[in-house]
């Protein structure tokens, strides 16, 4: 899949929540090209940032040529990130790595905290086909349903204090939702460790399940090794060529 690097002019930027912003921009060949799981790497325009940010795709819609992230400010380059105004032009690459499968009638997305961005780009492509399962520390962390809502089937929600929806992890109502749904495929991205209970529930209940890893990453297009990790087969894999999206058997021992 052919990858470029496009100055695009940031057409929208705006705060969803505190430090939780949305940026879109037109790249209208990432645009074209790009699907749901794949990232980009951006390149901060000031403030010296020599190494670009990986992020993920969170929508993209290929009339109007723009492509979304949703992104968390946690340190000075996604800071800096957050001060570029709209009408400013920012360096997009992409697009990255290998994206979610797109072959299932009714998948189920689960996420947990900013893993529910690349998601959101699933919910969208699918126009209806997938349902969602968000968790949170709190109702506030799941200011996703409403983004959510118009793309997808059912919004189910868990929240570690039952604030919204039922209380405990998105592993504690998995089970449920696999024995009642006709889930034919499972999609998770968010902390690594809620990663690999998604994945074993599901295996448990023989549903194919998809994974998407976050690493560090440094060149972003397979040359650097940084984000090299081992399979459960022995093989080395990079997270940024070979992934990120991968068939969660291939990374995590379900045993
Ligand atoms: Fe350089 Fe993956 S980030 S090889």
């Amino acid at each position: 899949m052919p990858k470029v690097a496009v100055d695009g002019d940031i057409v929208a930027h705006n705060e969803l929540v505190t430090d939780v912003w949305r940026m879109e921009v037109e790249a209208r060949p990432i645009a074209r090209e790009g699907e749901p799981g794949q990232f980009v790497q951006l390149q901060i325009p000031q403030g010296g940032f020599t190494l670009r940010r990986p992020v993920g795709i969170a929508e993209i819609d290929r009339q109007k040529g723009t492509v979304a992230f949703i992104y968390r400010v946690v340190g000075k380059g996604t800071k800096a990130l957050s001060k570029l105004p709209v009408g400013s032009q920012i360096n997009v690459l992409g697009p990255l790595g290998h994206g979610f499968s797109l072959q299932a009638k009714h998948p189920l997305l689960v996420g947990g905290g900013m893993g529910l961005s690349p998601l959101l780009c699933y919910a969208e492509h699918s126009q209806g086909k997938a349902s969602v399962l968000m968790g949170g520390r709190c109702e506030r962390e799941l200011f996703w349903q409403k983004i959510y809502a118009p793309n997808v089937q059912d919004v189910f929600c868990t929240t570690d204090d039952g604030s919204c929806g039922t209380k405990g992890f998105t592993t504690t109502l998995l089970p449920e939702l696999l024995r009642q749904g006709d889930y034919d495929l499972v999609i998770a991205c968010g902390p690594e460790i809620m990663m690999q209970g998604i994945a074993r529930i599901a295996h448990e209940h023989g549903v194919p399940c998809q994974v998407s890893l976050e690493k560090r990453m440094g060149c972003g297009l397979g040359a650097c090794l940084s984000c090299s990790i081992d399979t459960t087969r022995g093989e080395r894999k990079k997270v940024c060529k070979d992934g990120p999206v991968f068939w969660a058997e291939e990374v995590f021992d379900l045993k």
